[in-house]
């Protein structure tokens, strides 16, 4: 729970240390769209960024990123490294993420890609309900938009 940042004063608690295990773990979990070492930089600075990490004998193995604002949050990501998958570790980032979301929040909003089954059973066991599709989202792939009401 360390890790966990929401408050306004980002420049002053900026984590060097979790820039480089996000954007490891970015490379490893989306090999073919993943965000930059500069990219996670910058967002770990912003003030509206909530993200926490999850360990494994010292090794980062998952995580989640999510932007809050006002009543609204947006979940960018939440992964955990293939050889820890299927162990209840996505369901332990996605319980931490819902408790430590800023109060006032009412709705957290999420997209995911229709082939993605696994993520897609992760969101609606917690609740996401489907709210919209966006043709060919992801290149020749739909995009699904899901919205979880508090
Ligand atoms: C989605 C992801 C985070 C789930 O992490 P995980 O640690 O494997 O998930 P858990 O073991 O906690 O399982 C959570 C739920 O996901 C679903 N799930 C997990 N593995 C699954 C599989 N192989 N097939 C179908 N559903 C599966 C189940 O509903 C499961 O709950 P249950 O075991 O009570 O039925 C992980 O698969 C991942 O990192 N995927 C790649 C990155 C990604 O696509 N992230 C989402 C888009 S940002």
């Amino acid at each position: 729970m360390e890790n966990i940042k929401i408050d306004m004063n980002k420049e002053a608690e900026y984590n060097p240390v979790a820039v480089k295990e996000i954007a490891y773990l970015e490379k490893s979990c989306f090999p073919e769209d993943c965000w930059s070492l500069e990219a996670v930089r910058s967002s770990l600075k912003r003030a509206d960024i909530i993200y926490d990490l999850e360990y494994s004998e010292g090794k980062a193995i998952g995580y989640f990123l999510a932007a809050a604002s006002f009543d609204q949050c947006e979940l960018y990501r939440i992964a955990v490294l293939r050889e820890y998958r299927g162990q209840g570790k996505g369901k332990i980032l996605m319980e931490r993420f819902l408790q430590i979301l800023p109060e006032g929040t009412e709705k957290i909003y999420l997209e995911v890609r229709e082939s993605n089954r696994t993520a897609i059973r992760l969101y609606e066991k917690f609740g996401f309900k489907k709210l919209a599709e966006r043709k060919n989202y992801y290149g020749h792939e739909n995009g699904f938009i899901y919205v979880l009401t508090k």
